[in-house]
């Protein structure tokens, strides 16, 4: 069948959830992919239907923008995106990011296609205090979350799309998630937190918050808004927000890993993150000063239009049950003997409204 919808990031956590959603509803869908050979020995390939692979890079249109695959694409959601929370070398990042994007929204105009962009809830809702949310037409957070390079550019890639989008006369939609959690995280770039408090590797905990969500109910929304009439120009996609102090209490509640309890105070977070800044040693257990940074913060995300699109977020203690599930069940090769050891203590689904 001839897609209907294009994916770049298929082969990222979010783009697997995506693809299989996408299939849920019948909707057929392209895949671009940086090499369509490895396709077949990702471990989810089967779970996703028939996909129409187009081999090639999103800062490279010229080989594969002529694709005769792309003849009845309608829709583009762009989920790949570089995430990286550090000052070094951002170049690239800022690049690929921005670049990126900009690229996509040309490539709707050529298709005259409508553009989903993927973008983060760090855009816009991020506070020094835990009781503000940020609703869609909320003012970007460049106080903030624009001293660090992803969020940096995540604003600037939304700012430059939209006004791109308009120019072109593309119809642009940005979805801003919070932190994706769930099942199959299989390069572990979201879920590695979760998995540092299952290993007993996180020290301290700092004075902020946390707010994630279920990359299954994101992806179902994303998937449903490739395909309805009218889209609005930005969506929230809200889940639990807590402080860290709480969200590691969950992870250890519901996965029975020791408990985090040594407290981190702002003063003491920001103070590591200036030496380390100027070019001090920290600990190494401590990560990078822009996650201490970060962990300073709250996450707060509110939204008038996701019921649109029939988002409905699961209970955030079941999709922190799943993740911790799939993780042991499912160990790296770094975590294969604590993973073994552990495996017989696979937690019981929480039912919703625990
Ligand atoms: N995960 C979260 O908590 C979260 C929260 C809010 C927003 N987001 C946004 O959601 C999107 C998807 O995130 P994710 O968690 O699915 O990330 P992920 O698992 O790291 O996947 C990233 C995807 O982008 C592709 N990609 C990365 N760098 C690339 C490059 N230089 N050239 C070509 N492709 C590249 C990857 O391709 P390869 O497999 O070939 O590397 C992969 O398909 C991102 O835009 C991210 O900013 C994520």
């Amino acid at each position: 069948m001839t897609p209907r919808v294009l994916i770049t990031g298929a082969t990222g956590f979010l783009g697997r959830h995506l693809l299989q959603a996408l299939h849920a509803q019948h909707t057929p869908a392209a895949a671009l992919v940086r090499r369509a050979s490895a396709w077949g020995s990702e471990p989810w390939h089967g779970e996703v239907g028939k996909v129409q692979l187009i081999e090639g890079e999103p800062l490279a249109t010229e080989s594969w923008r002529s694709s005769a695959a792309l003849g009845g694409v309608r829709s583009i959601v762009h989920a790949a995106g570089m995430v990286r929370h550090t000052r070094s070398a951002p170049e690239e990042m800022l690049d690929f990011n921005v670049r990126g994007t900009l690229n996509m929204v040309q490539l709707a105009a050529q298709l005259g296609a409508r553009l989903v962009f993927v973008s983060s809830s760090g855009t816009v809702g991020c506070f020094r205090s835990p009781d503000i949310r940020a609703e869609e037409d909320a003012p970007y957070a460049e106080a903030l979350s624009g001293r660090w390079p992803y969020y940096a550019s995540k604003i600037r890639a939304e700012r430059e799309a939209k006004a791109l989008a308009e120019r072109l006369g593309v119809q642009l939609s940005i979805v801003r998630p919070p932190v994706l959690l769930g099942p199959g995280d299989h390069r572990r770039r979201s879920t590695g937190y979760v998995q540092k408090v299952l290993d007993g590797k996180v020290p301290v905990v700092p004075s902020g918050g946390m707010h994630f969500t279920d990359v299954r109910d994101v992806a179902r929304a994303l998937a449903r808004l490739s395909e309805i009439d009218a889209p609005r120009p930005v969506y929230h996609l809200p889940g639990t927000a807590s402080t860290l102090r709480e969200f590691f209490a969950m992870v250890t509640e519901v996965s029975g890993a020791p408990v985090v309890e040594r407290p981190l105070p702002r003063w003491a977070a920001l103070g590591l993150a200036q030496i380390a800044n100027l070019g001090g040693k920290l600990h190494p257990a401590l990560p990078d000063p822009v996650v201490l940074e970060m962990a300073t913060c709250f996450w707060g995300l509110t939204s008038l239009f996701a019921h649109e699109l029939g988002y409905q977020p699961r209970p955030g203690r079941q999709t922190l049950c799943d993740t911790v599930n799939w993780l042991r069940a499912n160990p790296s090769a770094s975590h294969g003997t604590t993973a073994r050891r552990r495996r017989s203590a696979v937690v019981q689904h929480v039912s919703p409204g625990v």
